[in-house]
Order: structure tokens, then sequence, then C-alpha cells
């Protein structure tokens, strides 16, 4: 066995649930951290609003729980929300003393943290970097962990498959680590390791429109599903209201910060409408304010509404969005003299592998944290913010119980083979990845999106299960290479979705179904959890 690729932890994706996990278990023993691409592509890198958690002395952690369990529209777990929520100001500590640097404000004399609202918060909570908030938590967490010499990072490296042993009489195989993709030999490493974890981030790049990175392929979700971890909730795919309408935006972010300082959303003849859909206006929960925004685009036959802050101070909005306001100017509109044109777009899986409050999922030696994770936090809908919170805690947590387990059950690898191409050919023919991987997302956009119904739920999944036949087979007759390893994930994640959204027959939080417009009784109350036999 190569003891070059054997660490006690193995740690799949380098956000910040990841990092967390790492700092934290380098204390017992060594780490591998795995990367796809550079360690900077991350969800984490691109977060600007911040991270929520109880701070000011006007708020509560019964504040911050209450919103958070009002979001989830009754599918939150109680247990999950209390105790993340009261880890807050602990883990935001944390991630201060590991050099974070968030914004401060003047106020009353005091210097102090300058605390930012969103959607669905009914207190000032968020802290912020200006708005690059998850740039400096990457900054801050990579220089700790670069710093850390158990700590080694394989960057350019895409897991394919975990290292699981069989199952016996109906206990699944324990996680030894994982088969891995080096992108620069072009070639397959086993990578072993004590206790494995999941913290590959989101799957929005399965969707056609979508704010993440091109890393967010859903690949941890579809590898835990393999190996029958339940996989739960991802009928509940959340679209931020507000991305830059402009062909060569991609998607780009508009912080949901800029209604939390006043800025209202308008049909291009300038009236406002979000009272016309909620109380709260523009600080409705965020399914609300996006299907607003659908509603109001299909009703008049629009490509985009249109987010107006020029009535705040301009010297304010460059200091407070100085990322915003540049890339907007770059496309050609000034935020502080006019409004901007904005769309939805994929932005956050709520659903995701189901893990313990410790991180720990049901096959043995393997943990999961962070957007790939489900623990109960977000229900049918994420409070803004409270994903860093939940990423940052659970890292933490997942690296105090996989030392433990390593503490109490110790272990080594049993042999493993190494990876085997068989009689795999190299393809000559990229078209067959690209057009699948182009239908995937469209057909995940006009079937699956922030509007559903049984027809294009079903249609959907016809043609998923076509896909992911010839998929399938190209897949096992194909030399591998990153793109056909992300293909075949983003399939399953695709399945996942569809199947956890046609199980759904009403509508709750993110999943809106015009077949079951109702929010439906208790029997609903349950997460969606899909397994494979
Ligand atoms: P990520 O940060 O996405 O990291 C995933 C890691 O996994 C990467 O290193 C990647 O290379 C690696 N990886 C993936 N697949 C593989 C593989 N097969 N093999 C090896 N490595 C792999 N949340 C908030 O709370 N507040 C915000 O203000 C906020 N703003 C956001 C703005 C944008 C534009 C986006 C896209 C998201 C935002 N979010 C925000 C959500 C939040 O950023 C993410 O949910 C969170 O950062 C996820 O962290 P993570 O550690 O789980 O995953
Ligand atoms: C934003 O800044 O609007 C994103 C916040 C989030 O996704 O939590």
């Amino acid at each position: 066995m190569n003891r070059e690729f054997q660490s006690d932890f193995l740690v799949i994706g380098g956000g910040i649930a990841g990092l967390m996990f790492a700092i934290r278990a380098a204390e017992f023993g060594t780490v591998t951290v795995l990367t796809k691409a550079a360690s900077t592509e991350a969800n984490t890198a691109y977060a600007q609003g911040g991270i929520a958690s109880v701070w000011s002395v006007h708020d509560s952690f019964e504040s911050h729980i209450e919103d958070t369990l009002r979001a989830g529209a009754g599918l939150c777990d109680r247990a999950a929300v209390e105790s993340i929520v009261r880890e807050g100001p602990d883990v935001v500590r944390e991630l201060i003393r590991l050099g974070t640097r968030f914004s401060r404000i003047e106020h009353g004399g005091e210097d102090e943290f300058d605390l930012g609202r969103e959607g669905g918060h009914s207190h000032r909570r968020v802290l912020h970097a200006q708005d690059l908030t998850g740039q400096e938590i990457m900054r801050a967490l990579t220089e700790a962990a670069s710093a850390i010499e158990n700590i080694r990072t394989l960057e350019n490296h895409v897991a394919v498959n975990l290292l699981t042993e069989t199952a016996t009489a109906g206990h699944p195989g324990a996680c030894w680590g994982v088969y891995a993709y080096d992108r620069k030999s072009q070639t397959v490493k086993k990578i072993l390791a004590r206790a494995t974890l999941l913290a590959t981030g989101g799957a929005g790049k399965v969707y056609l429109y979508t704010t993440n990175p091109d890393i967010a392929s859903g690949d941890g979700v579809a590898m835990a599903y393999r190996v029958g971890a339940p996989i739960a909730n991802m009928e509940f795919y959340q679209f931020h209201p507000t991305c830059l309408f402009h062909p060569a935006a991609k998607s780009f972010l508009i912080s949901e910060a800029l209604r939390g300082e006043g800025a209202i959303l308008r049909r291009p003849d300038g009236t406002p409408f979000m009272k016309d859909y909620h109380p709260d206006a523009e600080l409705a929960p965020r399914d609300v304010v996006a299907r607003a925004i659908d509603s109001e685009m299909k009703r008049h036959g629009l490509d985009c509404v249109l987010l107006d802050l020029s009535h705040r101070d301009a010297d304010f909005i460059r200091r407070r969005f100085p990322n915003i306001y540049q890339r907007c100017l770059s496309f050609g509109f000034d935020l502080t003299k006019a409004p901007i044109p904005v769309v939805p777009a994929a932005h956050y899986m709520c659903g995701g592998v189901q893990t313990g409050l410790d991180g720990a999922t049901p096959i043995p030696r393997l943990y999961a944290a962070g957007e790939v994770a489900m623990t109960g936090l977000h229900g049918a809908n994420r409070l803004a913010s409270n994903s860093l919170l939940e990423a940052a805690v659970m890292g933490r947590r997942a690296a105090v119980a996989a030392i433990e387990m390593i503490k109490s059950s110790g272990g080594a690898p049993p042999e493993f083979p190494e990876w085997d191409p068989g009689r795999a050919i190299r393809s000559e023919e990229r078209v067959l990845i690209t057009q699948s991987w182009d239908e995937i997302r469209r057909l995940m956009w006009n079937y699956v999106g922030i509007v559903r119904s049984d027809r294009r739920l079903e249609r959907a999944l016809r043609r998923i299960e076509l896909l992911k036949e010839e998929i399938h087979s190209y897949y096992w007759y194909h030399t591998i290479d990153s793109d056909l390893i992300e293909l075949r994930n983003l399939a399953t994640v695709a399945e996942l979705i569809i199947r956890s959204a046609r199980s759904r027959k009403e509508s709750r939080g993110l999943h809106y179904n015009i077949d079951h417009s109702k929010t439906g009784g208790d029997e609903w109350l349950h997460p969606t959890v899909l397994r494979r036999e």
C-alpha cells in the first residue's frame, strides 16, 4: 500500500466545513484535504451577506431559533436548530481567533461589529466582511490550515467513489477513504484514511442558471448515495431571488443584504410589488421573494425585475457593497444612480446526506458537514446566512466525533484494490458529455425549478432515467475525467431531486407544486429520505 496516500483523516472539500474539520482534527492526527480544483474555488469563497449569529444585546437565541423555524416551514428539526444556533457565537469567536476580520462600525461612541440584516431575520445579526465575507473567511482558514504541519492539501483531485467494505447482514460496510482522479497526472489514486468527511458543498450546477461556481456538482451526495447513505429533503432546492440579469454576468449574486439596507423590488414601470405578496415585503423569506419575482415575470412577460437602492446615500453604498457596486458598474449599471435588473437563480441545496448532530452518517467512519449534509437545521427553506453558520459548527463537531471514534475503535484500513480502468478507452466524442450535461441542466430549470407540476415532474423523471442509462453505459466504456465524473453525479442528484419532489404531494417552503398548491397536514411533517437498496 502506498503510505503517501494514507492519513488519519480524509477531508473531501476545502470550503468552510472542510477546513474547520481539518483544523480541529489536526490536533489529534494527520489530515489530507482534497479539493477538486484550486483550493480557492468553493461556494464559501463566493458568500457575500455573511454569517448569522446572535451577537447584539438586543437579540436572543430564542429569536434566531424562531426565525429559523419559521423559514423552515414546519420541517426543521428543533433540536438541530437549537443546538446549532446556540453554538453560533462560539464558532464566530473561533473564526475571529483563526484570523477572520469582520467589518466593524462605530456606534454610540463604541467600536463594534457591523451587523447586517437579511430576509426572514427579525434582528440585525449577520456578521460580514463588507460584501466579501466568504473570501475573507477562506483567506483566514486557508492561511491557518497551511500553517499546520499535520494538514496536507491535494488540489485538483476529484473524489470519484468512496472506498467501503462490503455490507454484512444489513450492516453497512465502513468507509476507509476514496478513489480520487488527479487532474494533472490524469490517474486515479487510492487515498486511505481512518475517518472520512464529505464536505463537497452544493449542487447548483444541476440547474441551468445558478449562483454557484463550477465545483458545485453534488459529488458528495452522489457518492454517499452510491454506498447506501440516506439522502434527505432533496426537493428543497433554494433559489436566490436576486442575481444580476446580464448575459455575461454568470448569475452574479446581488446580496440579500441590499434589501436589508432598504433596496426595493420594482416592476419595469417602477411600481414596487413585494407588499402584494407578503407583509414583510422585501424582507420576506427567500422562497416567498423568489416565487413573487417568478410570478411577476411570468404574469407580465418580463425578462427580469428591478432592484432599487438608489435612494440610499452613494458613499454608504460604495463603502458597504464595494464588490457588488464595482461588478455592476463593469456591466454598465450604477447602483447609486438607478435600479439594476435582477432574476432568481439556483443557489443552495437544503437537502443532502442525512447526519446526526455530530456529523456522523450511518456508514461507519463516514461523516458529512456543510452544504452536502442535511442536519435538520434548514427544513423546507434555509434562512439567509444560516449556511456558513451550520457549516462551521458542523465541520468542527464532526472532527470531535471522528477523533473520539478513532480513539475508541482505532483500526487500519483493509486491503482495497488499485483503481482498475478495465477495457475503458479514451473518448473521441466530447459532444456526448456536453449534450447530456446541457440537457440535464435545462430540464431541471424548466421542469423542476421554482414552480413545479405533476406533469413536469413526470416528464423530468422519464428524461433523467433515459439520460442516466446513456451516461452509465458511456461511463463504463471510457476512461474517466473530471467532466465525466461530474456528469454522472449531476444525473444522480437530478434524479434524487425529481424523485423527492414527486413524492411530496403538497407545497411547502421551497417546494411549490401547482397541482398540490396547499401546505399539507401533519402527515407531511417528516423529511423525504431516499436510500439506495
Ligand atoms: P464549499 O465551500 O462549496 O466547498 C466545497 C469544497 O468541496 C470545494 O473545495 C470543492 O473543491 C470540493 N469538492 C467538491 N466536490 C469534490 C470532489 N468530487 N472531490 C474533491 N473535492 C471536491 N451562505 C451564508 O450563510 N451566507 C452568505 O452570505 C452566503 N452567500 C452566498 C453567496 C453565493 C454566491 C453562494 C454560491 C453561496 C452563498 N452562501 C452563503 C452559501 C454558502 O456559501 C455555502 O453553503 C457554504 O459556503 C458551503 O460550504 P461548504 O464547506 O459546505 O462547501
Ligand atoms: C446573500 O448575500 O444574499 C446570500 C446569503 C445566503 O445565501 O445566505
